[in-house]
C-alpha cells in the first residue's frame, strides 16, 4: 500500500452533511460536504481522546463535531471550537487533524492520501471519452475479499480470460490453436503502462450483448495502469462498439479492498432515456456476473499478498505485464512511499498507538498530535536509477 495517490473516497450522490467512515489503507477518515456544498475528507481520529469524527454531526458553520466532547473541525481539519474552555476561547495550534485534497470526478470522490504538493501529485487515471456525447458512463462499487494488487493484476492478466471467462474466450477448447503472448504497449504513461491484445472469443448469446457481438472470431482487448490503483480495461466488441472500463480501487486491508467501477459505452446509448437506464441497469448486471467469475478466482489465491520473492512463482511470457505492475510499485517504494505496514500491524496488534496518512500541511506546519504512517524506508540510489 502507498500513499502520495488518489484513492476512491465514495460515490458522489454518497456524500451528504451527513459524515461517513471510509476506511483506506488500514486508515480511518471521515468525509462529508460542509456548510457550502465542498466535500471534505479529513483523519477520521479526533486529537482530543480520540473520538472517531465520522461518529458525530455536521454543523451549520461547515465544521464536523466530534460526539465525545463536541470539538468542531472545518474542511481544512483546523479545531474552530473547544466547547469546554468556553465560546470565544483561543484554540492551540496542535488542535486540527489531517486534511485531505478532494476531487469529484466522473462521479465519484477522491481524495489523495498523502503530502505531496499539488504540482508534485499523481494524477487521477483520465478518461478520454468523458462528456463526449455518444459515449454513456455509469458508476458502480463492490467490496472483494482480497488484496488490491491481487485485483489489478487479475485485470491486467490477458490470458485469465480463455479460462475464467466462458464469454470472453473458448475454455480452452481451442487449445491447439490458442497462444497469448502478443501484447502491444498502449496508454504507457509515467505512473503505469497498458497493452491491447487480440483475442480469439465466441459470439455473444446475450439477448443484449448479441448486438454488440454477433459474430465469434476476433476481437481486441486490454488494460493498463496509472499508479498502484487506477486500472483500465478496454474491450472492443467489433471496428467500432465499444465498453471502455474505469477501476479505481481503495485498499481497504491486506484482504479487502473497495472497488468503483466507472463503465463508458458507445453501445445501448439511444436517444430515449427511459430505455438508457434501462440498458444501464442490466449492463451493470452483466458486468457484476463477469466480476463474480473473476472473485470466485482471486479470492482464493496464495499468499495473501503477491510474493515478495520473484523466484515462488514460475511466471511466463504473458505475464510480462504482472512483471510491470510490479516494477511500477517498486518505483513507488524507491521514491519512499509504501506503508510499512508489518510495523503498523504490530502497533495496531498492540491496541495503543494510531497513526495519520500525512496531509500536504505536514510539509509545510509542525506540531501534529497524531505521527504519520511510518514507511518504508526510500532507498536513494534505486530511486536514482528508477528516474
Ligand atoms: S475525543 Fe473528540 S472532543 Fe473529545
Ligand atoms: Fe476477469
Amino acid at each position: 500500500m502507498y500513499i502520495n495517490f488518489w484513492y476512491p473516497v465514495c460515490a458522489v450522490n454518497e456524500l451528504s452533511n451527513k459524515p461517513i467512515r471510509i476506511t483506506i489503507l488500514k486508515h480511518d477518515f471521515v468525509a462529508f460536504r460542509d456548510n457550502k456544498g465542498r466535500p471534505a475528507v479529513l483523519s477520521d481520529t479526533c486529537v482530543h481522546r480520540g473520538g472517531s469524527l465520522a461518529g458525530g454531526k455536521c454543523k451549520e458553520d461547515g465544521t464536523v463535531q466530534c460526539p465525545y466532547h463536541g470539538w468542531r473541525f472545518n474542511a481544512e481539519g483546523e479545531c474552530t471550537r473547544i466547547p469546554s474552555l468556553g465560546i470565544k476561547a483561543k484554540i492551540p495550534a496542535r488542535a486540527r487533524v489531517d486534511s485531505y485534497p478532494v476531487q469529484e470526478k466522473y462521479g465519484v470522490v477522491f481524495a489523495f492520501l498523502g503530502d505531496l504538493p499539488a504540482a508534485e501529485r499523481p494524477p487521477i487515471m483520465e478518461i478520454e471519452e468523458d462528456g463526449k456525447p455518444d459515449w454513456r458512463s455509469t458508476v458502480t462499487s463492490f467490496d472483494v475479499n482480497y488484496n488490491y494488487e491481487r485485483s489489478i493484476e487479475n485485470g491486467l492478466d490477458p490470458a485469465h480470460n480463455e479460462y475464467v471467462h466462458p464469454t470472453h474466450g473458448n475454455q480452452g477448447e481451442k487449445e491447439e490453436e490458442y497462444r497469448m503472448d502478443q501484447l502491444e504497449p498502449h496508454k504507457n504513461n509515467p505512473w503505469g503502462f497498458g497493452f491491447l491484445a487480440t483475442f480469439d472469443a465466441p459470439a455473444l448469446k446475450n439477448w443484449l450483448f448479441r448486438r454488440f457481438r454477433p459474430e465469434g472470431g476476433k476481437m481486441q482487448a486490454g488494460s493498463g495502469t496509472v499508479g498502484p490503483n487506477h486500472m483500465w480495461t478496454f474491450i472492443h466488441f467489433s471496428e467500432t462498439k465499444f465498453m471502455h472500463q474505469y477501476m479505481f480501487e481503495a485498499p481497504i486491508a491486506e484482504n479487502k479492498t473497495r472497488v468503483f467501477l466507472v463503465n463508458f459505452r458507445n453501445v445501448g446509448v439511444t436517444k430515449y432515456e427511459f430505455i438508457n437506464k434501462f440498458l444501464d441497469k442490466k449492463i451493470n448486471e452483466r458486468n457484476m456476473w463477469i466480476a463474480s467469475q473473476d472473485i470466485v478466482v482471486v479470492t482464493k489465491l496464495k499468499p495473501v499478498m503477491t510474493p515478495p520473492s520473484r523466484t515462488k512463482e514460475l511466471l511466463m511470457p504473458h505475464d510480462k505485464v504482472i512483471l510491470q505492475y510490479r516494477d511500477m510499485l517498486d518505483s513507488f517504494e524507491h521514491r519512499g512511499w509504501k506503508i510499512d505496514l508489518d510495523t503498523v500491524n504490530v502497533a495496531h496488534a498492540k491496541g495503543d498507538v494510531i497513526h495519520a496518512i500525512p496531509s500536504p500541511a505536514r510539509r509545510t506546519d509542525k506540531g501534529w498530535v497524531l505521527d504519520p504512517v511510518p514507511l518504508v524506508p526510500p532507498q536513494k540510489q534505486m530511486a536514482q536509477a528508477a528516474e
